[in-house]
């Protein structure tokens, strides 16, 4: 019998400080009615000093394995999509695996920034489909404020920190992962960016003092205009291709779970795909962009008000710097 992958249990994390758009108006030269008015983000969670990525992944991981009913023994294999690592080696899977408690069995990180995620259960579905693994772990894990140049007020508003995980088994009954679709393009890779060396704070450090200057490393540097342009296209592009490859008609996805960039991209994929805003998962206000960690936090969100019914058909899109962009279609195997 054939395998399919399933989500057989969600959790999330985020820190404990929220940093409101007001907070910001104190620091910089903005105000909360533009930030809302172009992003439709109020406020995002900061870690805090000597809070790492791995420290959100290992919460997030918790809370999912405690929603499957499994302990970290159970699990084959953890992979963990981030953009802000702990250190450039070993891998923040690594060393989550050993924070949970886990150990011999293989861990990595995948680094597709904000489709990180996507690119991350595409990945896992392969390998499980083949039979290497029965249990997995995907987590989507961030500290986007410790690579951010806190003057910058450009990009420093839009992006915010946290996790979200999934626990995955491949079984032989219906549903779970029907299919993925990613794709990348490195020729748009100047529109944003952040330079070596990574991350740019120490853990060690509170992530809002740090900026450019004094730290001597490039932040994010993005040309948010052409972005905008590009991920609205492209998410356009990814829901036709995702549907058509599946055969499903569009008007059968109960949920779209997109990544949580900017609320008027998240609108024009909606109406592409001629989706209520309320069959919209929508954390951008309160999370801002959390980059790899924005969907599986989303589809947290979603699970835990509810409102996810079992058999329910959800869409997972996401767009990121490369570029890179990706979508998962997914049978909801859970019950509420
Ligand atoms: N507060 C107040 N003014 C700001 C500001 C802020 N936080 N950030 C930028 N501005 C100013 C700019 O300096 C500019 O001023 P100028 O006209 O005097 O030069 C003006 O606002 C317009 O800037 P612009 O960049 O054209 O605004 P925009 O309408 O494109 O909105 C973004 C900016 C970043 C919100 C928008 O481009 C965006 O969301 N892009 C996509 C970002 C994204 O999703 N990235 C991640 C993808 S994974």
């Amino acid at each position: 019998m054939p395998l399919n992958v399933h989500i057989i249990g969600a959790g999330s994390y985020l820190p404990e400080r929220v940093l409101t758009n007001h907070d910001i108006e104190s620091m910089l030269d903005t105000t909360d009615e533009w930030i809302v008015a172009r992003t439709g983000i109020s406020q995002r969670h900061i870690v805090g000093k000597d809070q790492h990525t791995s420290d959100l992944a290992v919460w997030a991981a918790r809370h999912a394995l405690d929603d499957a009913g499994l302990k970290i023994t159970d699990i084959d294999v953890i992979l963990v999509a981030t953009t802000t690592p702990d250190m450039i080696f070993p891998s923040t899977a690594s060393i989550v695996q050993y924070k949970l408690g886990g150990e011999g069995f293989p861990t990595w990180d995948i680094q597709a920034v904000c489709s990180g995620f996507v690119y991350a259960l595409a990945q896992m579905d392969g390998m499980m489909r083949a039979g290497m693994f029965r249990r997995a772990l995907v987590i989507g894990a961030e500290s986007m404020s410790r690579i951010l140049d806190w003057n910058d007020r450009s990009t420093c508003v839009l992006f915010g920190d946290g996790a979200g995980a999934v626990v995955l088994e491949a079984r032989e009954e219906e549903g779970g992962i029907i299919g993925s679709v990613i794709h990348s393009d490195g020729a748009h890779r100047h529109l944003l960016m952040a330079h070596h060396p990574h991350p740019g704070a120490s853990p060690a450090d509170d992530p809002l003092d740090f900026h450019v200057d004094s730290a001597g490393v490039a932040a994010v540097e993005m040309r948010g205009n052409e972005v905008f342009r590009m991920a609205v296209g492209k998410l356009g592009e990814l829901v036709e291709e995702i549907t058509g490859k599946h055969g499903i008609e569009q008007s059968e996805i109960d949920w779209l779970v997109p990544h949580q960039a900017n609320f008027r991209i998240i609108q024009a994929t909606a109406k592409k795909l001629k989706m209520p805003m309320d069959r919209v998962a929508l954390t951008v206000s309160k999370h801002a962009n959390t980059s790899a960690a924005s969907v599986p936090l989303a589809l947290d969100d979603l699970y835990r008000e509810g409102k996810l019914k079992t058999g329910d058909l959800l869409l997972f899109e996401a767009f990121g710097a490369g570029f890179v962009w990706g979508a998962n279609l997914v049978r909801w195997s859970r019950a509420c």
